[in-house]
């Protein structure tokens, strides 16, 4: 299997990351990480680049144009498929066009509900019965394009924000990986 040379964006602890990098091992898992970019010099998740000695690039979002500096370096180095794995940043149309259908996203609220930040409070508040995780390709809207999978469980009364984080986390672990080889299961 010809695998995709793919580049991962992250912002911060790299949970997401660490479990891709884990699963990509896999010579039948569809991807390559040949890139992480991350938006924080301060990213935990830089330690899983640097210790699967996986090319980094750290990106300073105060530039106006950091992303033509990321493009220059996802050519570089051949990216052709973008996973967002805890990225913070807002990504402009003009790159969402050069990746379209390439770039996915994971998100830890059931979509469309609850887009944006602060899930999981946002999640008890209303008095959801259930929540998960979903991984969507992306596109202009924010967290708005078609959803690749989805995965749920039932919320216990004694649930707070951190155990909802834990428990979606453990899904996310999941989902991440398993829409990726939905994605290139018939290419
Ligand atoms: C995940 O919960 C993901 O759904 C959200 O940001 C978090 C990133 O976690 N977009 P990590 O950096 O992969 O540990």
């Amino acid at each position: 299997m010809v695998k995709k040379n793919a580049c991962v964006f992250i912002s911060g602890q790299g949970s997401n990351l660490k479990n891709l990098i884990q699963r990509s091992r896999d010579n039948s898992f569809p991807i390559k990480i040949k890139l992480i970019i991350s938006s924080d010099i301060n990213a935990n998740g830089i330690i899983y680049a640097k210790k699967n000695s996986i090319p980094y690039l750290i990106i300073n979002t105060k530039l106006r144009n950091y992303e033509n500096q990321i493009l220059r370096n996802l050519n570089k180095h051949n990216i052709s498929f973008i996973c967002l794995a805890g990225y913070m940043k807002i990504i402009s149309k003009f790159f969402i066009d050069k990746f379209r259908k390439n770039i996915i996203n994971i998100h830890p609220s059931l979509l469309p509900k609850f887009k944006g930040l602060n899930t999981f409070s946002r999640v008890l508040k209303n008095n959801e019965i259930k929540t998960g995780c979903t991984v969507h390709y992306v596109n202009e809207k924010l967290d708005g394009g078609n959803i690749i999978l989805q995965k749920s469980f039932y919320i216990n009364p004694n649930d707070d924000e951190k155990k909802l984080k834990k428990k979606t986390q453990r899904l996310e672990q999941q989902i991440f990986p398993e829409s990726i080889i939905k994605i290139f299961r018939y290419n």
